[in-house]
C-alpha cells in the first residue's frame, strides 16, 4: 500500500499512530538540527519533520529533496510544538522514520502556492502544475460537487440523463458553428452542437418527459471572461408544462445548489422582472439587483430648454450615484472619457451635483434653472450629496450604455459584494429582435420559442412588440441560464417561420427533422439550460470561468498547453479532400 492517509487528513486524535503518506514536496526548510518538509496532495498539506540527532542520514536525504519531488514518508504522528492555525493539519507533524523518493522533478516554471509568481500564459501552458495549486483544486472540487448535486436533485424529480450526439448538422441560426469534415462523405461536414436544443425537443416527442444532460456545447464566438468556445450546459426539457412549472422546478434546483454548496437558505420566491422593466430600469437584460441606482427616463423633463443635444435625442436617462456630489472636475472628466470608450459607446456625459448644502451644480446649468435641475435630480432618485449622471441617444443603445455605466459605478463604490447572491427571473423577452444590417427580424431565443398567447393577434401587425414565453435566470448580473416554452402546434410554427422570413424550403432544409417529428404527436413542452461554468465561477467567487474549467482555452480560443488548434498532415487533408486556401487580406 502506497499510503495509509492523505495529506489533509491527520489530526491531534491521530497522535502516536504510524502512518504512510505520499505527495509532492512543496517546501523544504532547514532549521538548525531539524529539517521540515511540507508535503502536499489534493487534500492538503502535512508537515514532515526530520531530526539530525536521531537520524542524520535520513535528515541529509530530506535536505536534498527538490520542489515537486514525489515522495513517500513513513513515520509517527506527533504533536507540533508550534501549531499552525491556518491549516487543518496544523496541530500535528510526522516524525519520519523512512523516506522514499518515488520520482524527481525538474524545477517547476512557477511556484506552486496559492499566490503564484506565474503569468496567465505560463500557468495555462503548464496547467497540470497550476491544477496542483489550492485555488484551482478548490474550483474543480466545487464544480464536481455542483454536478453531483444537480444530478441528485434532478434524479429526485424524475429527470433522466440522456446523451445526445456531438457530431450533428450545421444550422446557420445562432452563433457560428465549429465544423468537422467527413472523410466518408466527400465534401460534407458535421457541426459540433451549440446546444442539444433539437435533440431534447425530439426526446419530448419520444416521450422521455423529463430530460437532462450535463453536456459540452461549442460556439465559435468572440470570447470574454464568461465565454469559452467549449462550455458545459446543464440542459433540461420537460413535457406537459407551462412556464410557471419550469420556473418552479428550476428555482428549486437553484435553491438546492445554494444550500448544498454555499450553505445558504433561500426561503423566498425569486423576484421576477419583465424584460422591458429590466431594460428601462437597469439598462440590461441581466440586471444586478444587489444595488439600486435605477435608471430614470427624464426625456420629457429635459426637452425644450434650448440644449440641442437633449432636444435632438430620442431618449434621455439618468442615474443617481449616492454620496458622489463631491466628485472633482478631474473625476468627472475621467468618467466622461470612460463612457466615450468604444466598449461603452456614449457620445458624452452630463452631470448634476446635488450638493450637501442643497446647491446645484451642473454641466448644463446654462439651459436649466437651479430649481429645474433640483427637480430633475430628485426625479432621478438623488438626494443631497448625490451625483446625477445623464446620457442621451436612441432608446435601446442609450439604455445599454447607462446599464454599463451603472455597473461601473457599482464596482467603483463597492456595491457588488461577492458574498451576496441576488437571483432574479427575467421574463417576457421579446419574441423577435430587429437586425438593422439585414433588415429583418430574428428569433431572439430560437425559432421554436412560443409567443405569449395574449400576443398571438399582433404577431403579423406589430411583431416588434410581441413577447415570448422565454425566461432567463440571472444572478448578480450574470446570465446563468435561459429557456422557453416551445411551439408544439404546427400551424403556429408555420406562422413563425413566415415571420422570420423562412420559405418552406428553407425551413425544411434546416429543421426538417423537428418539423416532421412534430407531425407525430408532440406534447406541449419547454425547458432551459444553465451555464455550469458560469454558475460554478459565481459560487466560487471567480471573475473568470477559466478558474473552474480544468483545461480552458485562452482568449484567442487556443489551448496553449496541448497546442490546439494545429495544422494537420497533407495525408489527413488528402483523405478529407481538403485544400487550405492561402490567407488573403480582407
Ligand atoms: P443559451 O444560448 O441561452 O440557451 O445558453 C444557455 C446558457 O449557457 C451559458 N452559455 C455559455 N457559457 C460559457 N461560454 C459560452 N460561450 C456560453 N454561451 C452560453 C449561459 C447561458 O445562459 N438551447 C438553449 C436553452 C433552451 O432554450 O433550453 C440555449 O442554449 O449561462
Amino acid at each position: 500500500m502506497y499510503r495509509t492517509h492523505n495529506c489533509g487528513e491527520l489530526r491531534a486524535a491521530d497522535i502516536n499512530k504510524t502512518v504512510t503518506l505520499c505527495g509532492w514536496v512543496q517546501k523544504v526548510r532547514n532549521l538548525g538540527g531539524m529539517t521540515f518538509v511540507d508535503l502536499r496532495d489534493r487534500y492538503g498539506i502535512t508537515q514532515l519533520v526530520f531530526n539530525t540527532e536521531t537520524n542524520a542520514e535520513l535528515c541529509e536525504k530530506a535536505r536534498k529533496l527538490g520542489r515537486e519531488f514525489v515522495i513517500q514518508a513513513i513515520g509517527v504522528v506527533t504533536e507540533r510544538s508550534s501549531k499552525n492555525k491556518d491549516i487543518p493539519t496544523g496541530d500535528i507533524e510526522i516524525t519520519v522514520q523512512e523516506l522514499n523518493i518515488l520520482n524527481k522533478s525538474e524545477i517547476p516554471p512557477f511556484t506552486i502556492e496559492d499566490n503564484t509568481d506565474g503569468g496567465e500564459d505560463l500557468l495555462m501552458k503548464y496547467r497540470y502544475l497550476d491544477i496542483r495549486r489550492r485555488p484551482i483544486i478548490k474550483g474543480l472540487q466545487l464544480r464536481n460537487k455542483m454536478s453531483f448535486e444537480v444530478r441528485r436533485y434532478l434524479d429526485g424529480h424524475s429527470f433522466m440523463e440522456v446523451e445526445t450526439p456531438m457530431l450533428i448538422k450545421s444550422t446557420p441560426e445562432g452563433a457560428r458553428d465549429y465544423v468537422v469534415p467527413s472523410r466518408i462523405h466527400h465534401g460534407e461536414f458535421y457541426a459540433l452542437p451549440q446546444s442539444p436544443q433539437q435533440y431534447k425537443q425530439l426526446l419530448m416527442v419520444a416521450g422521455i418527459d423529463r430530460y437532462y444532460q450535463i453536456v459540452k456545447c461549442f460556439r465559435d464566438e468572440d470570447l470574454r471572461a464568461d465565454r469559452q468556445p467549449e462550455f458545459t450546459q446543464i440542459d433540461c426539457e420537460m413535457s406537459f408544462v407551462e412556464q410557471e412549472d419550469v420556473l418552479q422546478v428550476f428555482e428549486g434546483l437553484a435553491k438546492h445548489l445554494f444550500k448544498e454548496i454555499k450553505g445558504i437558505d433561500m426561503n423566498y420566491q425569486f423576484p421576477r422582472m419583465v424584460w422591458k422593466d429590466a431594460m428601462e430600469q437597469y439598462g440590461s437584460d441581466k440586471p444586478d439587483i444587489r444595488f439600486g441606482m435605477k435608471i430614470h427616463n427624464i426625456t420629457d423633463k429635459v426637452k425644450n430648454h434650448g440644449f440641442k443635444v437633449f432636444d435632438d435625442a430620442e431618449y434621455v436617462c439618468a442615474i443617481a450615484v449616492g454620496g458622489c456630489a463631491n466628485y472633482s472636475r478631474k473625476q468627472l472628466d475621467e468618467i466622461t472619457e470612460w463612457v466615450k470608450r468604444p466598449q461603452v459607446g456614449a457620445k458624452g456625459l452630463v452631470y448634476i451635483k446635488y450638493n450637501e448644502d442643497n446647491t446645484i451644480k451642473s454641466s448644463v446649468d446654462k439651459f436649466y434653472s437651479p430649481e429645474e435641475l433640483t427637480e430633475i435630480a430628485k426625479f432621478s432618485g438623488a438626494g443631497t450629496g448625490d451625483l446625477v449622471l445623464i446620457l442621451c441617444g436612441k432608446k435601446l443603445p442609450v439604455l445599454n450604455q447607462m446599464g454599463v455605466l451603472r455597473i461601473e459605478m457599482g464596482n467603483r463604490l463597492g456595491l457588488r459584494d461577492k458574498n451576496i447572491f441576488a437571483p432574479l427571473w427575467v421574463v417576457d423577452f421579446p419574441l423577435f429582435e430587429w437586425d438593422e444590417a439585414t433588415q429583418r427580424f430574428y428569433a431572439m431565443h430560437h425559432p421554436f420559442t412560443s409567443p405569449k398567447k395574449e400576443d398571438y393577434d399582433i404577431l403579423e401587425t406589430n411583431p416588434g412588440e410581441a413577447r415570448a414565453n422565454a425566461y432567463d435566470l440571472v444572478i448578480n448580473g450574470i446570465e446563468i441560464g435561459g429557456g422557453s416554452i416551445r411551439i408544439h402546434d404546427s400551424a403556429l410554427q408555420v406562422r413563425m417561420f413566415k415571420l422570420l422570413g423562412f420559405t418552406e424550403e428553407k425551413a425544411q432544409a434546416q429543421f426538417s427533422c423537428l418539423i416532421n417529428a412534430f407531425k407525430y404527436g408532440a406534447p406541449p413542452h419547454g425547458g432551459l439550460a444553465f451555464g455550469l461554468d458560469r454558475w460554478a465561477a459565481l459560487l466560487n467567487g471567480s471573475d473568470s470561468i477559466k478558474d473552474v474549467i480544468a483545461f480552458p482555452k485562452n482568449n484567442a480560443a487556443r489551448d496553449i498547453m496541448i497546442d490546439a488548434p494545429s495544422k494537420i498532415s497533407d495525408e489527413q487533408l488528402d483523405e478529407l479532400s481538403l485544400i487550405i486556401k492561402p490567407l488573403t487580406d480582407k
